[in-house]
């Protein structure tokens, strides 16, 4: 039995290699929240939907998927932006004790409530954009109490508003004070009590660490990892952001679902990748915000075949971007990807790079989350910036105004 079919549509389907899987004048069934028939409207069979949604000529593609963000966090890091516009750069702000200790502080001193209301906003503003999945990293929280805290808003978020998110433990995020000059001593405390506590404690779906110079080593890294394997946790990594640790490498190592940002990647990286099954997670709104230079190997990663997704990174110090759209615009400006990649980056390639099989195309069996968009063409989703052209989402297969 069919319960609602939305009619009148251009389907980007993303199923299939470099065309958006278009299907012009086409429908789409649903019932019970999973994608039951889809294909052109001439040949729809007899049906006894209970609803009918004309889309009359609009867009529909999957429900976007923000694949890597620390959108919980207390504070704001203005006043280091500005620090940075007057030469400081993100490196030396961090040595200082600014940075992403700095949000750690105002993360600590916050209540559940204030992170709730403040990463509630940010959300929002995504969803607003045809957002219907997202990943949520702990990290600036750093201890047991305040990395629970933050983990428990982000479920909540996802308790009381209609998304899907993957919630990730970054607890080797950058290190606490309590730990200053014993970054070991941190990792075992994050081995021994803090991850598998949380995990216990059900708030965990995956575990993440940052692989970086201003961050920990690698042989750190892959003790967190070899936890989490224990603990049955898929890993990913922040890694070769501003310097080259072979933390891609070491992620697919562990067959992690994704290595993220990337811009100082090898060719040794990228075959290791493959071999792994790892995805790439590129973040132009860091690379701009950053004002980088080095990009991320993209004619290395095609060749290699490597799922490129592409998210928002949105934090407070690095990428503060509500806007999974304009990552999509920046994508291509700036990492010369088509249109194409950066639509299949915040869909199908997102949806691998958080291990979910079922959504990021549109297709028989796989979840009813989509967007429905007044445009004129896919490429409009990248080509057009600083607009909004998202009409409505469905997600579980029940239409909500945005
Ligand atoms: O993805 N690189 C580490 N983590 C974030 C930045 C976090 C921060 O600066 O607060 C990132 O860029
Ligand atoms: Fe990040």
């Amino acid at each position: 039995m069919w319960e609602s079919i939305w009619v009148n549509a251009h389907i980007a389907t993303m199923v299939g290699n470099g065309d958006y899987g278009i299907i012009e004048n086409g429908a789409i069934a649903v019932a019970k929240g999973k994608i039951v028939w889809i294909g052109r409207h001439n040949d729809l069979p007899e049906h006894d939907a209970q609803t009918i949604h004309d889309v009359k000529g609009k867009w529909i593609t999957p429900g976007l998927i923000d694949c890597h963000s620390h959108m919980v966090f207390g504070g704001s890091r203005a006043g280091e932006f500005e620090q940075r516009l007057k030469g400081a750069s993100y490196e030396e702000i961090a040595r200082a004790g600014g940075g992403i200790i700095s949000t750690v502080k105002a993360t600590r001193e916050a209540s559940s409530e204030t992170l709730y209301k403040a990463a509630e906003k940010r959300l929002v503003a995504l969803m607003k954009e045809g957002v219907t999945g997202v990943e949520i990293k702990s990290g600036y929280g750093l201890d047991l109490a305040n990395e629970a805290k933050m983990l428990k808003v982000a479920t909540r978020l996802s308790e009381e508003h209609n998304i899907r998110i993957q919630r990730t433990f970054l607890g080797a995020h950058a290190l606490p004070p309590e730990y200053q000059n014993n970054p070991d001593g941190y990792i075992d405390e994050i081995c021994a009590e803090t991850l598998p506590t949380l995990a216990e404690m059900g708030l965990v779906d995956a575990v993440d660490a940052f692989c970086e110079n201003i961050g920990f080593t690698p042989a750190q890294t892959e003790r967190v990892f070899a936890k989490a394997k224990e603990l049955s946790l898929p890993v990913k990594i922040h890694a070769e952001q501003l310097s080259d640790q072979q933390g891609a490498a070491l992620c697919a190592k562990y067959h992690g679902l994704s290595a993220d940002h990337l811009e100082h990647l090898t060719e040794d990286g990228i075959r290791a990748m493959a071999r792994g099954g790892t995805a790439a997670v590129l973040l132009p709104g860091a690379y701009y915000f950053l004002r980088e230079t080095k990009k991320p190997p993209l004619d290395l990663l095609r060749q290699y075949a490597i799922p490129m997704a592409i998210a928002t990174d949105l934090n407070p110090g690095s990428s503060p971007a509500h806007s999974l759209l304009l990552m999509l615009n920046m994508a291509c400006t700036l990492f010369h990807m088509t249109p194409e990649e950066a639509l299949s980056g915040v869909t199908k390639h997102a949806a691998a790079a958080l291990g979910w099989r079922d959504c990021g195309r549109l297709k028989k069996g796989y979840r009813a989350d989509f967007a429905i968009w007044d445009i004129e063409q896919p490429a409009d989703l990248a080509y057009r910036f600083g607009c909004n052209p998202c009409t409505s989402v469905v997600r579980d297969g029940v239409e909500h105004a945005v």
